[in-house]
């Protein structure tokens, strides 16, 4: 059966690149993302390269939780389960912006919104996990953190702003945000659903557009292509040798280290509880299942 997965901004980067890699898969490749002009371009890429693949597009925007409901209604009208949520879009702004709910950009639209956005599509995943019986079906969450979760703090009274506003500071808590919700999922999400999060290097995309130009040359010899992340997300969202693996993180080009913070069973929980609160969702159950080993990569 061709599997359904959505990526969030799919139309560019790391997550074009796991588009391309899905639909060489066979998936139906469901791009949410907030350009549709850029959504149409990157549909045609993947087409071009893969002929006959299914290409989905849809309007979201993770800085506003009314056009998240209204994404996951468009996505429900045309689909009645999910294999895999990919969790991909990201910004870095230089200078501080807000959601429209009032949140600092980088919390709001890195971490909060892809909060909500998984709640909401739980559902329709857990169809997918209940195939053959309750749960004994295949549906995965992959979350795109970063090593720079190691530099962030969870310091929740910043959540709707910074004073004075730093990029990395607001980055790092996202991508730890994103890290700390993947491990609460693990231990909470029914048996069939998995949560598995990784960072992809230091990738060359346009999510550096707003360094200053010495500072990204500086940065570019080391920066990799996205084909090696975009593979890794792929596999991890439908491969069938990753099928079970629960709660992993992995890592391309830098050392796989999680960092305390992100282990502290209490802070994600007191995160979880206060992030339920923000987006309006009801907490999921306490925990059911222990999270798996998994092999490094
Ligand atoms: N590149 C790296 O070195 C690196 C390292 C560690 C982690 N990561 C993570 O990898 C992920 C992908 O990054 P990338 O490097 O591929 O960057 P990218 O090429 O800039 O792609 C980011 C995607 O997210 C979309 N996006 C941003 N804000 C959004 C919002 N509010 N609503 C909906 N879509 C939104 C962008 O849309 P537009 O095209 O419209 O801007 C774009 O499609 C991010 O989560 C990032 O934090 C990247």
């Amino acid at each position: 059966m061709r599997k359904t997965v959505v990526i969030t901004g799919g139309n560019s980067g790391i997550g074009l690149s796991m588009a391309h890699e899905l639909a060489r898969m066979g998936a139906t490749v469901c791009l949410a993302c907030r350009d549709q002009g850029k959504a149409a371009a990157a549909r045609d890429e993947i087409l071009q390269r893969t002929p006959g693949a299914q290409v989905e597009l849809y309007k979201l925007d993770l800085s506003s939780f009314a056009a998240i409901h209204a994404f996951v209604q468009a996505f429900a009208q045309r689909h009645d389960r999910l294999d895999a949520l990919i969790n991909n879009a990201g910004a870095v702004p230089i200078r501080q912006q807000f959601t429209q709910d009032g949140f600092e950009l980088q919390f709001g639209g890195n971490y909060l919104g892809p909060f909500l956005l998984t709640h909401l599509l739980l559902p329709l995943l857990q169809v997918a996990a209940d195939e053959g019986g309750p749960g004994q079906g295949d549906a995965r969450i992959v979350h795109l953190s970063s090593i720079a979760h190691n530099l962030g703090r969870i310091e929740l009274d910043t959540a709707k702003g910074r004073k004075p506003y730093r990029v990395l500071p607001a980055y790092a808590q996202s991508k730890l945000g994103n890290l700390m919700f993947s491990h609460t999922l693990a231990r909470k999400l029914p048996a069939g659903i998995t949560s598995q999060a990784m960072h992809p290097g230091g990738v060359a995309s346009p999510i550096y557009r707003e360094l200053p130009r010495w500072q990204y040359a500086l940065m570019r010899p080391f920066l990799i292509g996205p084909e090696r992340p975009g593979k890794l997300a792929a596999e991890l969202a439908i491969g069938a040798q990753r099928r079970g693996e629960n709660g992993g993180y992995f890592s391309i080009q830098h050392p796989r280290i999680v960092s305390s913070t992100a282990k502290d069973l209490a802070l994600q929980e007191a995160l979880y509880k206060q992030s339920c609160v923000w987006a309006d969702v009801e907490p999921l159950p306490e925990q059911v299942r222990t999270r798996q080993a998994v092999k490094p990569a």
